[in-house]
């Protein structure tokens, strides 16, 4: 699961998912939530990389493999979200909005398929 960071993985885990925790800077973020779902009995690693980064993507599908021997199912969760006026907006948030919503979940549903 990308973007995972925040706490959602609990959920599938608690589903009886064995969970990759992605995340992008949030290492801490990312321990805590495998902590808490290895504490309820749960299975769960956490993977740094950034969806927006093709390498990463490709990273993380094997470091899925090589913890589990296989993945059933991708969720692609990850987001960025900085609320301001539209007029304000650089190009350089237009493209990362873009790099991180649209493209990175396509490549990862590529490297899935
Ligand atoms: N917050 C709101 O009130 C709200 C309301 C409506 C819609 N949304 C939408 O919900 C989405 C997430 O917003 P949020 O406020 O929940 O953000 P958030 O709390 O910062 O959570 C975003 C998650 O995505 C991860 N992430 C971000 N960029 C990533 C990347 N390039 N690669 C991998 N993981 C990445 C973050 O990891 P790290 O922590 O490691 O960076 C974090 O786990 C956005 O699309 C936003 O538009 C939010």
């Amino acid at each position: 699961m990308t973007g995972a960071s925040k706490g959602i993985a609990r959920e599938f885990a608690a589903a009886g998912a064995s969970v990759v925790v992605n995340y992008a800077s949030s290492a801490a973020g990312a321990e805590r939530v495998v902590q808490d779902i290895q504490a309820r009995g749960g299975t769960a690693i956490a993977v740094q990389g950034d969806v927006s980064v093709p390498a990463d993507v490709e990273r993380l599908f094997a470091r899925t493999v090589d913890a589990y021997g296989r993945f059933d199912m991708l969720v692609n969760n990850a987001g960025v979200y900085h609320a301001r006026p539209l007029e304000t907006v650089t190009r350089q948030e237009i493209d990362r909005q873009l790099s991180v919503h649209v493209t990175g979940p396509i490549r990862m549903t590529q490297e899935a398929l």
